[in-house]
């Protein structure tokens, strides 16, 4: 099986923030789920380079355009490495290639009749790189914002190619009634269908009044509207306008875009239309998740309220943020981060539970079975309900992961680490001394524990999950998914191979 996933492409205006590390995050863990459930993964990321957004603020530092981009762009990259991003591609698209299919997207539109020229009057957010109607703009301090972003919004008058969206509304309403997955999570599919259903206007794919873009074919004077340039980005990595690349033929029609619910209308709603108007497939899904908030504001470039996720994963590490931001956010809403809450999460959750578990484990494996993997005799009732936890839930987790119920997944994740500390309490291997086949067997299930938590883990915390599985002198790439329904995937008589603590204690001084 094949999945396609991808993040949103980042505009290189300013470097990276919370925020872009939190789509980036989530993504990846999906796609490293995937992985380990047997699917080929195609995993997407990249930046979003063109329009006056970016002409602006390369201006603002007297750079040109292109370098100012390499150099942000380079730091959206290395945030990707920084965050083990298990991308298999990052697109720029100043990139040739991707030049080249966003120019026969165009022809495509032209050819379906969909493509004329005509004139702009209205409202632009630069900030959004977004058109707003009338009723979406309201004056406050003077300044007329666009109501859904509350961005500044400027009144432009100029000649611009347009899209005719309104011939798409009701093939849209159509697509999404019969696709009722298209949009999650659920709320933001009723605004979605609300805004479509109240009217769609043609939409303005095109600009003069300035020059950083991909040129419309045979008309120089215009750019290709940013949104139409930067949507293309999906199909782009994937070899088009070579509908018949095995990249494409493989992975096409996406699986699931990420996206924050900022930019749900484009995906929502331009997107698909481009598609099925130049007579491709749409993605099968659009996630929207929620914003990280600072205080009550969403954090963002453009209000200067940023958490730097480089200096958060140098004070905590990386698989801390990892795990806090999927932990802490319930996923799909709205969340608030701070520094406290962190530290909260760490020392309850990654210390004191799962770093906890593992550690009195295989110190009492150490100590008590040699260093090795014991041999175990019957299950009793209790052994078989911990480990029966696992077997009997992977659909259950399965489908968790295909609605994108991340909350609930994590939330499986704990109850299982608890449980696991429960058992170990309640059987007391070290009372057991005189009865070496049932403390072998208490051990046996203890460390079977941690190597299907630890697998659960994975995705989110890669780095510490595999140190964990070390423990076991075991490997992610000889494990996948469904053997955390085994109960015998241990070979006793083998070694193991104390990693030392996975987690520090946060200490406040
Ligand atoms: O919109 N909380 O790029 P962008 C959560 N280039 N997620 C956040 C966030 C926050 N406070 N701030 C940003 C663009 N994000 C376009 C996208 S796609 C074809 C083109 C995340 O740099 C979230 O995923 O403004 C949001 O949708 C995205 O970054 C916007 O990043
Ligand atoms: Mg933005």
């Amino acid at each position: 099986m094949n999945y396609f996933i991808t993040t949103p492409i980042y505009y290189p205006s300013a470097k990276p923030h919370m925020g872009h590390a939190y789509s980036s995050i989530v993504t990846d863990v999906f796609a490293r789920f995937k992985r380990l459930d047997d699917h080929e993964v195609f995993f997407l990321t990249g930046t979003d380079e063109h329009g006056l957004k970016i002409q602006k603020a390369a201006n603002k530092e007297k750079k040109d355009p292109k370098i100012f981009c390499d150099e942000i762009s380079k730091t959206f990259k290395d945030l990707s490495k920084i965050l083990n991003l298990s991308n298999d591609d990052f697109i720029r698209t100043t990139e040739e290639r991707h030049h080249k299919s966003v120019q026969f997207l165009w022809k495509k539109l032209e050819n379906s009749g969909d493509i004329y020229l005509s004139k702009y009057k209205g409202w632009y957010s630069v900030s959004d790189e977004a058109f707003y109607n009338d009723d979406e703009v309201i004056e406050k301090d003077g300044k007329k914002i666009s109501l859904p972003s509350g961005s500044p919004v400027e009144w432009v008058e100029e000649e611009s190619y347009f899209f005719k969206l309104s011939a798409w509304q009701e093939k849209l309403l159509d697509f999404y009634k019969k696709n009722p997955n298209f949009i999650l999570p659920k709320s933001r599919k009723n605004e979605v269908v609300s805004f479509v259903k109240s009217g769609l206007k043609d939409l303005s794919v095109s600009r003069k009044s300035f020059s950083w873009g991909i040129k419309v074919p045979n008309n120089k004077d215009h750019i290709i509207y940013v949104w139409l340039d930067a949507l293309t980005n999906y199909i782009s990595a994937l070899d088009y306008p070579n509908e018949d690349s095995e990249k494409f033929k493989k992975f096409w029609p996406a699986d699931l875009h990420v996206i924050g619910k900022d930019i749900l209308r484009f995906h929502a709603v331009y997107w698909p239309a481009f598609l099925l108007s130049a007579g491709i497939k749409p993605p099968k899904k659009v996630y929207g998740h929620g914003w990280i908030l600072s205080g009550e504001e969403k954090m963002s470039k453009s209000k200067g309220n940023i958490l730097d996720p480089i200096q958060i994963i140098k004070d905590y590490g990386l698989d801390q943020l990892r795990y806090y931001l999927i932990k802490e956010v319930s996923f799909g809403n709205d969340g608030n981060i701070s520094k406290k809450s962190i530290e909260n999460c760490i020392n309850s959750d990654l210390a004191n539970n799962y770093g906890n578990f593992c550690q009195r484990t295989i110190s009492f494996s150490e100590k008590n079975c040699k260093n090795k993997i014991p041999k175990y005799s019957e299950f009793s009732k209790n052994d078989l309900k911990v480990l029966n936890a696992f077997s009997d839930s992977l659909e259950k987790i399965r489908s968790m992961i295909d609605n994108q119920l991340l909350t609930d997944y994590i939330k499986f994740i704990v109850d299982r680490i608890f449980d696991a500390n429960k058992y170990f309490n309640d059987e007391e291997p070290w009372s057991k001394k005189d009865d070496v086949k049932r403390l072998n067997t208490i051990v046996y299930v203890s460390l079977e524990i941690i190597r299907k938590i630890s697998i659960l883990l994975f995705p989110i915390i890669p780095n510490t999950a595999e140190k964990a599985l070390l423990n076991l002198n075991l490997k992610i790439k000889d494990l996948n998914f469904k053997s955390i329904g085994e109960h015998f995937f241990l070979k006793p008589g083998s070694n193991l191979n104390n990693q030392g603590i996975l987690f520090k204690k946060i200490v406040n001084k």
